[in-house]
């Protein structure tokens, strides 16, 4: 019965095969102007007054265009009269932001109303009518044959995880369960995991809705966390660096994380912390490391602090009982070493007037000391973990004092220095970072500076730059690709920092291959910056068009996340209304300019293997290139003034504009994790429509390459 309503692709008649085609086309066109047409429409709620429904609006704007000839007004003007009410809502704001407002939403009005015509063209815009087109019939089926395999996918991720707590169950020693019992229960566990696995790898390799199911979650769960905390995305290699240190974490290691500058050490660390080991706390514990760190920073030190002011009566039992205590500890040690009665009755009275005295000063000002603990200290203290950051920084006559905290175990007794106590509570963990070269450079040498012993305390771990393949040709094979498309891990990365909440983005055309250019130069920077053997010599020619090797001379601007992030950031702050050179180059070649050779290397390295500053760019052999690069102002070619409200603004670049579109869902899945699988059961009801329809569907197919 349920086979009835499938057709495979081998029974479809040739006219049904070419309507498919066509279908295929319309609908990907479809769903893209829907996604970003949802997404304006959001955001025009904001402009509309309380309770006046998105609905009434989207029917408002799709009936002006059905009647588009009838109707005297246009779209816009509808739009417009709904917007009128929230205005007269805006009265008591400042003029200029209120005219900032309205220009904002005519233009989201505009680009709506576009995108509506689209829809009116496709013929797959009356929604709320009998008569729906065919492009919008198989969209809205691709829609259920998505949300199906999402839905198997869903289940058989619920299923294995649920494999995996009953697995992990069998490790906590039980009444019930033998130890032999436990291991054949979970190799029964481990079986199923393989079978549970290859279940859902063929369904995906099958399906392309679970191909796309699967991709989508992991897009989603690296964009939440890095929507939650706002600095990091959990790719595979991220993920795998988590796991290792939750091992080392288990273990009780102390952990020192290596790595090249701006690898993302520090927020590895953090992240780490925040997530899994105090989710809901988001205060991190943390010594900097700096060279002029005192012992105090890593231990305690006195502060002072303004004292509770106490009622007289509350005072003279505080006084009292701070006596009698004083008594049993210190005055009794201290009365022990002195033999007459005489002596020790006059040492006990001089004692007490002294402690009152002093006592009666701090009621007085207020004002008592305290001892401060250090992050370390509270860390031990509380059962957290703490992180010493750029480990690499701190003096080395701090390193006997770092070493015995770093031995502390849980239950150890604690004397601070000014003489508190406490015991280290289960929790505590070290988690270091050390930078291999660092930005100062003059800590170079590792071994000099740190004492074995020290190190010996440490796990290990080595932190390297994103997965990020260099410039190549994608391999043929579908298998291949994918695993070629997926090794892009950095690429992913800026990807993802630009996907709107459906997951798609409206960029230029070329947004995706610039930002692939741009991920692969900057790998072939990460791999001069380390020193890598790989990285051809005969890579650069200087000025004089010498072949030098580029390690000698890149010092320090390695273009690693701290550049690509505000370079990326700032394009899309800007709605990419700008080329991305032009933010490379501010956000980054400029940053070199004390160092011209340094950046004409990086400049060369842009231009000749990224395909970036061409055009008006000068050539990286260009004689005059070093005066240019030197002297050239780009905030200038790119901001002008908003003669609206004085601000800043960027200066649009008409032929960038031109070519703006939505990247659905879908693209952006299959550039991230390569091709789908191929469809080949459909619905029968896609071609259910009337003749007439199917003919006016290739007649405008017709007509349009006719074109
Ligand atoms: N996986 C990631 N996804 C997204 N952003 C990241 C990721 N890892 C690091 N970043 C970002 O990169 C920048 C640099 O990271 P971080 O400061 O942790 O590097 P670092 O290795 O500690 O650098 P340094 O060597 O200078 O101390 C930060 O802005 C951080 O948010
Ligand atoms: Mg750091």
């Amino acid at each position: 019965m349920k086979e009835n309503i499938f057709i495979n692709k081998a029974q479809m008649t040739p006219d049904q095969q070419r309507l498919l085609k066509i279908l295929e086309e319309e609908s990907e066109k479809l769903s893209a102007l829907r996604q970003h047409m949802a997404l304006n429409l959001k955001k025009i709620k904001n402009y509309l007054p309380v309770g006046n429904g998105i609905d009434t609006m989207y029917g408002k704007l799709e009936e002006a265009i059905w009647y588009k000839y009838g109707s005297s007004k246009t779209p816009e003007d509808q739009l417009m009269e709904l917007l009128d009410f929230r205005i007269l809502d805006l009265q008591d704001l400042d003029p200029q932001k209120k005219k900032a407002e309205i220009t904002a939403a005519i233009i989201m009005v505009k680009q709506l109303a576009i995108n509506f015509a689209k829809l009116y063209a496709l013929g797959a815009h009356h929604t709320n009518h009998k008569g729906q087109s065919e492009a919008l019939k198989y969209y809205r089926a691709e829609i259920i044959d998505f949300k199906e395999a999402e839905k198997k996918i869903a289940e058989l991720d619920a299923e294995i995880k649920k494999n995996r707590t009953s697995k992990d169950s069998t490790y906590i020693p039980n009444d019930e369960l033998s130890e032999s019992e436990a291991i054949a229960a979970r190799e029964g566990y481990d079986k199923k995991y393989k079978v549970l696995e290859k279940e859902y790898q063929e369904f995906g390799k099958s399906d392309p809705g679970a191909y796309l199911a699967i991709c989508l979650k992991q897009i989603k769960e690296s964009k939440e966390v890095f929507d939650k905390n706002g600095n990091i995305v959990e790719t595979p290699f991220v993920k795998e660096n988590l796991r290792f240190l939750k091992d080392l974490f288990r273990l009780g290691r102390a952990t020192l994380i290596r790595g090249e500058l701006g690898t993302g050490k520090t927020e590895l660390a953090k992240h780490f912390i925040r997530q899994y080991l105090q989710p809901g706390n988001e205060e991190v514990l943390e010594v900097h490391g700096l060279r002029t760190l005192e012992k105090e920073d890593v231990t305690t030190r006195q502060g002072i602090r303004q004292a509770p002011k106490e009622l007289p009566e509350k005072q003279t039992e505080i006084v009292t009982e701070a006596w009698k205590n004083y008594e049993q500890t210190v005055l009794k040690e201290q009365l022990e070493k002195i033999e007459s009665p005489e002596e020790k009755k006059a040492f006990i009275e001089d004692e007490k007037k002294i402690f009152r005295q002093l006592y009666l000063e701090k009621f007085k000002t207020g004002v008592e000391t305290f001892e401060e603990l250090s992050p370390i200290y509270r860390a031990m203290k509380e059962g957290r973990p703490v992180l010493i950051d750029e480990m690499n920084a701190i003096p080395h006559y701090l390193q006997p004092v770092l070493k015995s905290i770093v031995d502390k175990n849980t239950g150890e007794s604690i004397t601070t220095p000014g003489g508190g106590k406490f015991t280290v509570k289960q929790g505590f963990w070290v988690v270091a970072t050390w930078d291999l070269k660092p930005k100062d450079g003059s800590l170079h040498a590792e071994k000099e500076l740190i004492d074995p012993g020290f190190l010996s305390r440490f796990a290990l771990m080595y932190y390297d730059y994103l997965p990020m393949n260099l410039p190549a040709k994608e391999p043929d094979d579908i298998e291949e690709r994918r695993k070629f498309r997926q090794g892009n891990e950095l690429f992913r990365m800026l990807v993802i920092r630009m996907l709107n909440e459906k997951l798609g983005a409206y960029m230029p055309e070329k947004a995706l291959d610039d930002l692939e250019r741009l991920a692969q130069c900057a790998r072939i920077i990460q791999d001069v910056f380390k020193g890598e053997e790989k990285v051809s010599q005969r890579l650069y020619r200087n000025t004089y068009g010498v072949e030098v090797d580029p390690r000698q001379i890149l010092e320090e601007n390695v273009l690693s996340l701290r550049y690509l992030i505000p370079i990326v950031e700032n394009w899309k702050k800007d709605g990419f209304c700008r080329p991305l050179d032009d933010y490379i180059f501010l956000h980054y070649v400029s940053r070199s300019k004390s160092r011209p050779e340094e950046m004409h290397l990086l400049y060369y390295i842009l231009q000749i293997i990224g395909d970036f500053f061409k055009g008006e760019w000068l050539g990286a052999h260009n004689t005059k290139i070093m005066d240019d690069l030197l002297r050239y102002n780009i905030i200038r070619k790119m901001y002008g003034v908003d003669k609206l409200n004085g601000h800043e603004k960027p200066i649009p670049d008409e032929s960038v504009e031109l070519t703006k579109k939505y990247f659905t869902r879908k693209e952006i899945a299959e550039r991230l994790f390569g091709n789908l699988p191929e469809k080949t059961r459909f619905r029968k009801d896609i071609f259910s429509a009337s003749q007439n329809e199917e003919q006016k569907m290739l007649a405008r197919k017709q007509k349009k390459v006719a074109e």
